[in-house]
């Protein structure tokens, strides 16, 4: 009889074979642009921490602040009851987005899987991009609706789907798109979307967990920087990335997160965020609204590291905001490279499938408003020289 100790190793072995293994690395400092990695000082090209407000000070001291009021929340919120502290959060974050509502969960991951479930069932239909994040894919699967994937960006497709599915009397149409793809670091043509969801009856959510805070007005988000945010029915973002902190909201009409604050497994049976974290995004939300500055000086960062590569002959992919892919087709070599890249001081990550599609592994660098014009120079000068010496180039 083969035992569990023997599938499971089995199966590891497997993904060693595979060369996607994966494995965490002990990392001090991750907010900061240089981090130290074995007692080794890296530059920080892996972190979502856009405009670098994870150290902030304020934000910090909004942390410590909310925990006065108690180290964990003790429950769900519909057990416990909710804070003033969260009302006002939500209060804020409904004004920030223009919707009527918005509600808390405690994180992407949750508020996706969460969102799709409840408002998805097996009669509905759902348009999904195909390099959507995988707690999209997740909440679809639990949802157990009919589900089509049309090809990434590519509107064609969608409405050749859309079509298809009314030519069938399907019904209950939702779209649901990244608004920034976090692989790729393009966006989604949401004006495109729009009009095709309105052409065909459906509605629209999108993830904003990339685009929050470095895009639009205020960092609003990558709707609002479309001119199309009112449009939009479900506004999904994460308080994880250039927000600094952790936790995730959703954002839509009133009578909408009334139903999903009773349907939404992802928040109903889970302790709600803890009061430091409230106190946290709260602090976070005043100083991403200010910090114009930070977003220029992000994506203008992002738009220089981002043409060198190119320059020197470099695939980037669509790629037009913080996160910048250096795609190079085989894992083993993604691997190689980041692994020379770190020997030489630049800390990036490999992303292999099942993250990315087969062929298609990658580098991906992310630019923080904190890195130096030096820092970024000196990583575009090591990552050509390394893409020369691996022959990527
Ligand atoms: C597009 C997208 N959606 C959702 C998530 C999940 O967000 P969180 O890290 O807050 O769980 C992530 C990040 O991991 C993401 O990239």
């Amino acid at each position: 009889m083969i035992t569990w100790e023997q599938v499971i190793q089995h199966r590891l072995d497997e993904v060693r074979q595979q060369g996607r293994e994966r494995n965490s690395v002990p990392i001090r400092s991750a907010s900061q642009p240089v981090v130290e990695c074995d007692g080794k000082r890296l530059l920080n090209f892996a972190s979502n921490n856009y405009l670098g407000l994870a150290g902030h000070p304020a934000i910090i001291e909004g942390e410590r602040q909310g925990a006065l009021h108690g180290a964990g929340a003790t429950a769900s919120r519909l057990v416990i009851g909710y804070t003033e502290e969260t009302q006002s959060l939500e209060k804020e974050m409904a004004l920030y987005k223009g919707t009527e509502s918005a509600l808390l969960f405690p994180s992407g991951y949750a508020a996706n899987i969460g969102t799709l479930s409840a408002l998805l069932h097996r009669g509905s239909t759902v348009f999904s991009d195909r390099l959507n994040h995988a707690s999209i894919v997740d909440g679809i699967r639990l949802s157990g609706a009919r589900s089509y994937r049309y090809k990434h960006n590519d509107m064609n497709h969608l409405e050749h789907l859309l079509k298809k599915s009314a030519s069938r009397g399907e019904t209950q149409r939702l779209i649901v798109t990244d608004a920034v793809f976090s692989m790729d670091g393009d966006q989604a043509p949401l004006r495109d979307l729009v009009t095709l969801k309105k052409q065909y009856g459906a509605a629209l959510i999108i993830d904003d967990a990339h685009g929050g805070g470095v895009l639009g007005p205020q960092g609003k988000g990558t709707a609002h920087h479309h001119g199309v945010a009112e449009e939009v029915d479900v506004h999904m973002g994460t308080f994880s990335k250039a927000f600094g902190v952790y936790g995730a909201y959703i954002a839509g009409q009133h009578t909408w997160m009334r139903y999903l604050e009773n349907k939404s497994r992802s928040l109903i049976y889970t302790t709600h965020l803890p009061p430091a974290l409230i106190g946290g995004i709260h602090a976070s939300l005043n100083e991403v609204k200010q910090s114009d500055s930070l977003r220029k000086h992000v994506l203008s960062l992002s738009n220089r590291f981002r043409l060198r590569l190119q320059q020197a002959g470099l695939d980037t992919g669509h790629s037009n905001t913080p996160i910048i892919p250096l795609i190079v087709g085989k894992d083993q070599l993604a691997l190689r490279y980041s692994q020379r890249l770190a020997e030489q001081g630049i800390l990036s990550v490999a992303i292999r499938p099942p993250t990315v599609p087969d062929g298609k592994a990658r580098l991906r660098f992310t630019l923080m408003a904190s890195h130096s014009d030096a820092q970024v120079e000196e990583a575009c000068i090591k990552i050509i020289d390394m893409g020369r010496t691996l022959g990527v180039i």
